[in-house]
């Protein structure tokens, strides 16, 4: 199971792209907000971007897709939740094990030392780090970095053993997430997509569910 913003979608919580896509933030793309470069030239705008999307998120609860998804976890013996979002909904909805391939926006790291720090609760900017004294920024992965070891790794090789792989709620854009589908498509899994509008991957898939997630999800499995 691959998730994007998509599933979140129904929680409240706005995507990036597609219809009511939040793809700006005072004036700049999220591609700028959300990049490497902006942690070097200017680490507090980034944490201004961040802290306005955690304090939307802590509004924002699990919907019955994320539920779902949880329930399966604990009914298939054989399972295997990624997801690209950073929100966290997939933890609280009771999944135990997500891979989260883009890092986690409750989790912050000193760029000096590497120490990570939970932020959960705390609704600015965080202190310094504790160890070091150097700056914190938030653990998750920008435009121009790498995934955390290890991680796509994981979902790399779980894709490629799936007898079936569902793409719910993503635009199948960013890669490497977005090659997942393709990898475990080519090992020959069974291909679905949950989204209401057709996406990249569409034209690969066995079966393409056109409706929400929080819809489709608890009526499968
Ligand atoms: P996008 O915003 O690119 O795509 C969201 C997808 O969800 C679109 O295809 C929508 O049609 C679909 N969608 C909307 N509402 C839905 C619903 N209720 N049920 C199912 N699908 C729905 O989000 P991602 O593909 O997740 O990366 O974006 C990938 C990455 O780009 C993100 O993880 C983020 C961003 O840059 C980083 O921040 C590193």
């Amino acid at each position: 199971m691959l998730t994007g913003a998509g599933i979140s979608a129904e929680s409240g919580v706005p995507t990036f792209r597609g219809r009511d896509g939040l793809s700006m933030w005072k004036g700049m793309p999220f591609e700028v907000l959300s990049s490497s470069r902006m942690v070097r030239e200017d680490l507090d705008e980034v944490w201004a971007w961040f802290d306005f999307r955690r304090g939307h998120l802590a509004e924002c609860k699990p919907n019955p897709g994320h539920i779902a998804l949880a329930e399966w976890e604990a009914k298939f013996d054989e399972f295997t939740l990624v997801t690209q979002n950073i929100d966290g909904l997939h933890r609280v909805a009771g999944s135990f094990e997500p891979i989260e391939l883009h890092g986690n926006i409750h989790r912050a790291y000193c760029v000096e030392c590497g120490e990570r720090h939970d932020i959960s609760g705390v609704p600015h900017e965080p202190d310094i780090c504790r160890s070091c004294g150097g700056r914190l920024r938030p653990d998750v992965v920008l435009f121009g970095e790498m995934l955390p070891t290890g991680e796509f790794e994981r979902a790399e090789s779980r894709a490629r053993e799936c007898d079936m792989f569902f793409v719910v709620g993503t635009s199948a854009l960013v890669y490497p997430a977005a090659a997942l589908p393709v990898i475990a498509k080519q090992s020959g899994a069974f291909l679905v997509e949950i989204n209401p509008e057709q996406t990249e991957l569409s034209r690969l898939c066995d079966l393409s569910l056109r409706g929400e997630a929080g819809e489709i999800l608890p009526l499968i499995g």
